[in-house]
């Protein structure tokens, strides 16, 4: 892939929402490497080149035992809070200005972590990067489809129990095969009663039955990944009646080899049918991507032109669960950089 730089720079100068990041699959390879040498027993790779070839995923379920196992590096609330706010730190750099940031709590609290430190944790690391760089994060609690209705029941008991603040969204992650979403439906609507948008991941590795059932059972108004209703038109266009929105990913997957290549991803079909589209990392650091990268992507491989990225970035803010003002100040950032940079 060959970028113009006047692209990358437009791409970098870009300011935008991030609506599909996992905390630990963002941590960079630095961090990770930093967390495996101060805990070696968990026998994780010790040096950058074992590191980055232990992030060569055969398929799914192989990038979903490698996810499970750098788990294993996330032993306190400290550690929490050390990658929140190294992910605020990434995101500023490549001009995110607001996130969701996916979190496993019940990853956190099988490793025995103090419920109300994990919340804690969440709370001030936000608060840190919003200090520091004015990035605005908020959060999601991803129920792990691997852990059946234990742990949707662990998921969203901490969740009413223990609010972090910038709570905001309720989701299911994991594996997808075995994991069906109608068995969530009592989880989900909990979360909303709790003021938790139903955001589960959906139609990533298996097909459009399971983003439907999103629909039906969950209430979902976004749809993590959801890139399989491209082989369903009717299930599109219920997409566009129901105004729900896809958290695309294509570098993630490309790794995780949901599909063949960038060339063969979905992105175009669902785009030209309609249907609502944003641009999201998934694990930037596990994936060896970034945002800006995602959107040189959508330019480079899918063709979209500069008025294109400037659409699908305000698409990420306003499908955003963020307070209306926070989405207005960032429509308004983006419609001046518009502005300045067509004028060229
Ligand atoms: N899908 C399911 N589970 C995950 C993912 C994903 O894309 N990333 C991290 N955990
Ligand atoms: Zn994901």
């Amino acid at each position: 892939m060959t970028t113009s730089p006047d692209m990358a720079a437009f791409v970098a100068g870009l300011p935008k929402a991030e609506l599909h990041v996992h905390l630990q699959g963002a941590a960079s390879v630095p961090t990770i490497l930093e967390l495996s040498r101060r805990y070696p027993e968990a026998g994780l790779p010790l040096e950058e080149d074992e590191l980055r070839e232990f992030y060569r995923f055969r398929d799914f379920d192989h990038f979903l035992s490698v996810y499970m196992a750098v788990n294993e590096l996330v032993r306190t609330p400290d550690d929490v809070q050390a990658l929140v706010e190294g992910l605020g730190r990434d995101l500023a750099a490549v001009n995110v200005r607001y996130a969701e940031v996916t979190v496993t709590a019940d990853s956190h609290l099988l490793a025995g972590m103090d419920p109300a430190g994990v919340a804690e944790a969440l709370s001030a690391g936000r608060a840190a990067t919003l200090a520091r760089t004015g990035v605005e994060l908020a959060y999601t609690y991803d129920i792990n489809g691997a852990h059946g209705l234990a742990g949707a029941e662990r998921t969203i008991s901490w969740a009413e129990r223990f609010p972090a603040e910038g709570s905001v969204g309720f989701g299911l992650g994991g594996p997808e095969a075995g994991a069906p979403r109608t068995a969530y439906a009592d989880a989900f609507n909990r979360a909303r009663d709790i003021g938790l948008a139903s955001v589960p991941h959906a139609g990533e590795t298996t097909g459009p039955q399971s983003i439907r059932d999103s629909l039906d059972a969950l209430g979902a108004v976004r749809i993590g990944h959801g890139i399989a209703a491209a082989q369903d038109r009717s299930l599109m266009a219920e997409l566009i009646e129901r105004d729900v929105v896809l958290e695309v990913c294509p570098t993630s997957n490309v790794c995780t080899r949901a599909v063949d290549s960038l060339e063969e991803h979905p992105f175009t079909i669902l785009r030209e049918a309609g249907v609502r589209v944003t641009l999201n990392t998934d694990d930037p650091g596990m994936f060896d991507t970034d945002l800006n990268r995602e959107y040189v992507i959508a330019h480079d491989v899918f063709g979209v032109d500069r008025t294109g990225l400037l659409d699908l970035a305000r698409e990420s803010v306003r499908s955003s669960l963020a307070a209306q003002p926070v989405k207005d100040r960032i429509l308004a950032e983006i419609d001046d950089y518009a502005a300045a940079s067509l004028s060229e």
